[in-house]
């Protein structure tokens, strides 16, 4: 018998794909060609800003398929849950410094839309820094989560009221390089 020890593969702490990496793709394409039609001046400069890290992978795969000029940026803001008190604001760990806001129509590209806070608060700070306009790309919804009145602008695929990982999307982390959308084993959480 063969006892050489496979090597840790991240693939084998997923119990179900929820989204296989075809369905990505054509939810990309679909948001892609929404983003080229309403956005059609090409003299209009158009800023996708992703939001670190969870919407990378998304950011990436979708940038790709746009074909109006874009202009790209980052933030990073703090989930409100982890260890701090839930207070319906969100920390701001990357800010965005820029003197051109009112020259800019702003594409925020997220992973997953919860309870809404971080769009909700995100939004309305990048008007009040002035912004021509603003707009959401979420990958993912989770309308049943919903804890304040958000609706994102382009949305890939509502799901279910589950934990997701991969495709940018992590568990303490881990598994955002995972090429599709899952679910993890529920033994993953216990250790
Ligand atoms: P909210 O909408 O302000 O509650 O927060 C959304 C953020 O929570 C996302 O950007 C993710 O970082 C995180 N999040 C929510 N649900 C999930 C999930 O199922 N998997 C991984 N991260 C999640
Ligand atoms: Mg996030």
């Amino acid at each position: 018998m063969d006892e050489t020890i496979r090597p840790y593969d991240i693939h084998d702490d997923i119990a179900r794909v929820m989204i296989p990496a075809r369905k990505l793709k054509a939810m990309v394409r679909r948001i892609a060609a929404k983003i080229d039609a309403d956005y059609p001046d090409p003299q209009q400069r158009l800023l996708l800003l992703s939001i670190l890290k969870g919407s990378v992978v998304f950011m990436g795969d979708l940038m790709k398929a746009i074909r109006r000029p874009v202009e790209i940026d980052f933030m990073k803001v703090s989930s409100y849950g982890s260890g701090t008190v839930s207070s319906g604001s969100v920390n701001i760990l990357l800010d965005l410094h820029r003197r051109d806001m009112e020259e800019l129509d702003i594409v925020v590209i997220e992973d997953i839309i919860d309870s809404g806070k971080t769009m909700k608060y995100l939004t309305q700070y990048l008007k009040n820094k002035g912004a021509r306009s603003i707009r959401v790309a979420s990958l993912l919804d989770k309308p049943a989560r919903r804890e304040v009145d958000f609706h994102a602008d382009y949305i890939g695929c509502e799901i279910e009221d589950e934990f997701v990982v991969g495709y940018g999307l992590d568990y303490n982390e881990k598994y955002r390089a995972l090429p599709y959308v899952g679910i993890l084993k529920p033994e993953v959480y216990s250790h």
